[in-house]
């Protein structure tokens, strides 16, 4: 059973409807996937699975929900033979935002399990080149047989802390987080959910944000993200690049219901630019909740 602690409805009352959180973070989510374009195309996955309903997810043309016989959509053939990803609909964002293209040498710097990865080689072609990073092994263990399973080929894995000596086109930093946007795919985030835990977090967000912003090229695109909802792991950490480098928001224009950012926190005001980034809600659009800032060097 859940159980929502005290700190963590006082916290998040103070910036949204806590009543529709609570009932957004308890509601299954809607399956979605995305059609791996590499393999086959929308239409054709379409007519094999013919006897699923196909719901278009607007910020992404390849993504859906999905409702049929089965729910167990990674146990379809369809599925193993690398066809979709199965992706919840607000994590497609990102890749969107940062939009890579075929020619460019590409960071994913925590890519494990690799959803956002093959979303982007697909977007590539499997031209250019992704450097898929993570720090745990055993996650990237799922990373490369979902490589492999999507048929990508521009891709190499890493198991690195920094790339200090390396410059890419674009870098996409889906930090590791509190997952409070997506405690409907894991109650246990309620279980473990506490402020220090979110402090220690933003500490590791905001190192990892300048490692990044420093391995940009100049005038290239970084995109971080995060499935929270906490202040202090998203606008907090934007606020601390904007005050630690010359970096500059660029508006983010999607086809989807946002909720305005917090730019006040604990006697904390930040920066209004910050204005640029999108928040969602996990009841905004009935997906997870999701954090996105798109920033160029
Ligand atoms: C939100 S998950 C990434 C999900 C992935 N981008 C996807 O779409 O499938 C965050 C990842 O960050 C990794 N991680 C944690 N600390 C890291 C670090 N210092 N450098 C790189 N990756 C890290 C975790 O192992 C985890 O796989």
């Amino acid at each position: 059973m859940y159980k929502f602690k005290e700190k963590f409805l006082e916290k998040y009352s103070k910036f949204t409807d806590i009543n529709r959180f609570c009932e957004y973070c308890v509601k299954p989510l809607n399956k979605s996937i995305r059609v791996n374009t590499l393999k086959i195309s929308v239409k054709e996955l379409k007519e094999k699975l013919n006897n699923y309903n196909f719901r278009q997810v607007p910020w992404c043309k390849e993504g859906f929900w999905i409702k049929g016989p089965r729910t167990d959509l990674g146990n379809l053939p369809e599925h193993s033979l690398g066809y979709f990803y199965v992706q919840e609909a607000a994590s497609m964002i990102p890749p969107v935002v940062l939009n890579p293209r075929e020619n460019e040498l590409i960071l994913d710097l925590a890519a494990a399990p690799g959803s956002k990865t093959t979303q982007m080689a697909a977007m590539m072609n499997n031209k250019g080149i992704i450097v898929a990073n993570d720090i745990k092994y055993d996650r990237l263990k799922a990373l490369s047989i979902n490589l492999q399973r999507c048929g990508i080929l521009n891709t190499i894995i890493t198991l690195r802390t920094n790339f200090k000596n390396i410059k890419f086109d674009k870098i996409l930093l889906d930090a590791p987080c509190s997952g409070t946007g997506a405690i409907r795919k894991s109650l246990m985030t309620l279980k473990i959910w506490n402020n220090n835990m979110i402090r220690k977090l933003a500490n590791d967000q905001k190192r990892l944000i300048l490692n990044s912003f420093d391995s940009l090229n100049d005038d290239c695109v970084l995109v971080y993200s995060t499935c929270s909802v906490d202040p202090e792991e998203n606008e907090e950490v934007i606020d601390f690049l904007l005050k630690n480098r010359d970096a500059k928001l660029e508006k983010i224009d999607l086809d989807i219901k946002k909720s305005p950012v917090i730019l006040e926190y604990e006697e904390k005001n930040y920066n209004e630019e910050i204005k640029k980034c999108l928040r969602i809600w996990p009841q905004d659009n009935d997906t997870e909740g999701f954090f996105v800032a798109k920033i160029r060097k």
